[in-house]
């Protein structure tokens, strides 16, 4: 990968999330021509990645990995050919282990090599790396468990926490385990909190909300710190994994997936994970630098009632004299001329966000 390539952040859909090990190729199509079809492809996501279970239980005689026969007939080149067709990419599953984490397929352990070039003879074009019963083995040579200090040389993500679930607790558990750790890699290596659940039907719509708000908004992180999963993906990163069934998405859910706004804040040039930058009790405010002096805000209520939030200039990088623009990107419409703090009412467990633009 270039540089220039690893900074930009494609998003993506994962069938985890919402099928699990129910996947076969004829969903897989459908995912691809509904991303196409319902506009998502054109906002840039850009890739259909296949997780755990799409794999015949035992390698072919030659010890090749093989498709389930009856789940995926085709085969994986087929459905690589009808995903490109669809001017998208198409990812795969594997894992470091002697078995996946389902354990209904193998693992890559001993044929990394036979893998990793069967899938580049597939046209894959992304690899998402698990790391379940992996025999004791650490996942790189020296035994360092922290992939922030050694993955973004093999990888171009790793998740920072266990699986999220489509609950508030868990949803914002991981909003704050993600914020804790750090990237040590620069471009091309960046922190997953784990695919999007939003449309799963767990969640209210505000909630989602404030799920895809928080995830366009961290990049790479400030803090140093231990990552708890070595699960890599070896991809060109998207904390944006869309992870429900796009085929018959809720208008709300719909909207939230497609709002440009927030997608820019995630795709912005300058990649600088925004981070928690203010609590007090429930009410908290992240923020993070954005190309051409802009800063992104997340107002974010995590209590059960209304409740007003100030962001204070000096919390989000700003002078207290700056004067600014403040655009909501979920109404689309701007608050002119604010000066030194935004205050502002917000629901129980919604959130506002702003792309806050100094004059
Ligand atoms: C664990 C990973 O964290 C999940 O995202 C998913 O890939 C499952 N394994 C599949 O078994």
């Amino acid at each position: 990968l270039s540089t220039s390539a690893a900074a930009i952040r494609p998003a993506s859909w994962n069938s985890w999330n919402h099928f699990h090990c129910k996947i076969n190729e004829e969903i897989i199509r459908e995912i691809a021509d509904a991303m196409v079809d319902n506009g998502l492809a054109k906002l840039g996501y850009e890739y259909i990645n296949i997780d755990d279970c799409w794999a015949a239980y035992d390698r072919d005689s030659k010890g090749n990995l093989a498709a389930n026969a009856s789940t995926f007939p085709s085969g994986i080149p087929a459905l690589a050919d009808y995903v490109h067709g669809k001017g998208l990419k198409l990812g795969i599953y594997g894992d470091a282990g002697s078995r996946t984490c389902s354990k209904l397929m193998p693992g890559s352990l001993g044929y990394e090599d036979k893998d990793a070039k069967t899938f580049a003879s597939w046209g894959v074009d992304y690899l998402k790396y698990d790391n379940c019963n992996n025999q004791g083995m650490s996942p790189q040579p020296r035994g360092v468990d922290d992939p922030g200090t050694w993955a973004g040389g093999v990888g171009n993500s790793w998740r920072t926490t266990g699986d999220i679930k489509d609950t508030w607790a868990s949803m914002t558990a991981i909003a704050d385990k993600n914020n804790k750790w750090a990237s040590y890699a620069g471009p091309g290596g960046w922190n997953d909190p784990d695919m999007l659940e939003v449309g799963n039907g767990g969640m209210t719509t505000e909630e989602y909300r404030s799920h895809f708000s928080i995830w366009a908004l961290v990049k790479l992180p400030k803090v140093k710190n231990n990552i708890i999963q070595q699960t890599v993906h070896t991809f060109k990163q998207a904390p944006l994994l869309i992870g429900c069934d796009i085929r018959s998405m809720s208008k709300e859910t719909k909207e939230i997936l497609s709002n440009q706004n927030v997608i820019a804040v995630n795709q912005d040039e300058l990649g600088v994970q925004g981070h928690k930058v203010q609590q007090d009790g429930d009410q908290e405010v992240w923020a993070g630098p954005l190309s051409g002096g802009r800063i992104a805000m997340v107002l974010w209520n995590r209590g059960s009632t209304e409740a007003s939030i100030t962001a204070s200039w000096s919390s989000i990088g700003l002078n207290a004299s700056t004067v600014a623009d403040a655009h909501d990107l979920w109404t689309d419409e701007v608050i002119s001329s604010v000066q030194g703090e935004l205050k502002e009412t917000v629901d129980s467990h919604a959130c506002k966000m702003y792309v806050v633009t100094p004059k």
